[in-house]
């Protein structure tokens, strides 16, 4: 007899506490980024790259993304080293990142990886802003020359992560504090919990994502980047996983194995979010934000670099950051913003940040080298 969704919960539910604590319950599903298995490249879909372009390449990718769509291909100028960096427009966000700006902004950190791994491989990575206006396809031209080997410890690009619970409320300290702040000088402010501004920022943030909430384009958008089931995490290796959304025990379980993404368009999903959402606001030490000088491509570029930085830094100090785009995803977040602000100022970047001291490895999944190389 096949039984209902809802009778399904409902017996679960009685035996919730024996199953939570079931072993096998963790293990029935889930795929990680070490879980995925090396395509075999091949010299043909890798253009005659040689070893070290596909390890620069590979901790390039490395770099966050909105919703992990991961908008990088890498077209193949001339395999002695002239790459053009693109955003794939398959992978843009129309419907809450219309101007490109969060694509930008993850096509910066791209860059700022890429630009790290060639250096300790005695490779200096010149860029060159080609793109004329947000939407350009070709976004960066890079050449390389050689350089003496830089010492910068690759690790930290394989283990830098979001991290979405567990943030400490336990201030952060002033050296922390500097040392996150040093790549992004005057376009970092930091608004520790209890501030008047943390609380504005907090509660603006929960009215956008309630505005958020309501539209069906962004919903549709944002479902069709989930990825509930393994098989469908393995054939595309980007978007988001419950491991990634950090939703596991028994409603991931459930997710998993009941779900659809296209579920989150409901409304009791949509419900079930803003809880989730209003709970994590509640953790962490306080919010960062990082503005830029411009908007334009070359300002976007330069701000994920930096972002990508910090967050680089901040792994390292054991900070965990979470940036939570909703605010600025909303035209009338942005309206807010500029009315009890400067007019002219650019908020790139809001960010929840606070002490994880047992730092969990990073889950989300990657596209391997040869699916984003381009002839
Ligand atoms: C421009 C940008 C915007 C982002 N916005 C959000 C956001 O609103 N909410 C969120 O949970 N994560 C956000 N992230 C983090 C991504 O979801 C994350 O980088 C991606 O899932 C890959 O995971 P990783 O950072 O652990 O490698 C954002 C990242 C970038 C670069």
């Amino acid at each position: 007899m096949k039984i209902t969704r809802r009778q399904f919960i409902k017996r679960l539910s009685a035996g919730a506490l024996v199953v939570g604590a079931n072993p096998l319950l963790s293990a029935c599903g889930g795929i990680t980024r070490n879980d995925l298995i090396s395509d075999k490249p091949t010299a043909e879909n890798l253009f005659d790259l040689d070893e070290m372009d596909i390890n620069i390449l590979s901790y390039a990718s490395l770099a966050p993304s909105a919703l992990n769509v991961q908008p990088w291909f890498v077209r193949v100028v001339d395999r002695h080293r002239h790459w053009i960096i693109g955003a794939d427009p398959r992978r843009r966000l129309p419907a809450i990142d219309p101007d490109n700006r969060e694509i930008l902004l993850s096509i910066g950190a791209f860059v700022e990886n890429l630009f790290i791994a060639a250096s300790t491989m005695g490779l200096f990575a010149d860029f060159e802003i080609i793109a004329k206006t947000p939407f350009d396809s070709e976004i960066v031209s890079v050449k390389f020359t050689k350089t003496p080997k830089v010492d910068y410890p690759l690790k930290r690009l394989s283990l830098r992560r979001t991290i979405k619970k567990g943030l400490s409320q336990k201030e952060l300290k002033n050296q922390t504090i500097n040392a996150l702040s040093a790549p992004i000088k005057d376009c970092f402010l930091y608004s520790p919990k209890g501030t008047a501004h943390a609380a504005c920022i907090r509660d603006g943030l929960m009215e956008q994502y309630r505005n958020q909430l309501q539209r069906d384009a962004a919903q549709a958008e944002i479902s069709s980047w989930i990825r509930l089931a393994d098989d469908d995490a393995e054939k595309f290796r980007d978007g988001l996983t419950l491991e990634g959304m950090e939703i596991g025990g028994i409603p991931g379980w459930y997710l998993r194995h009941f779900a659809e993404p296209s579920d989150f368009m409901k409304p009791g999903y949509r419900e079930k979010s803003l809880d989730y959402t209003a709970a994590l606001t509640k953790e962490g030490a306080g919010w960062i934000i990082i503005t830029s000088e411009g908007n334009d491509v070359a300002h976007l570029i330069e701000t994920g670099r930096k972002f990508e930085q910090m967050a680089l830094l901040a792994r390292e100090h054991n900070v965990a950051i979470h940036p939570m785009s909703q605010y600025l995803e909303e035209k009338s977040g942005l309206d807010m913003i500029r009315m009890s602000h400067k007019k002219d100022i650019f908020p790139q970047f809001i960010l929840r940040a606070g002490y994880r001291y047992n730092y969990p490895p990073p889950v989300s999944l990657r596209r391997s080298v040869c699916w984003f190389l381009r002839a």
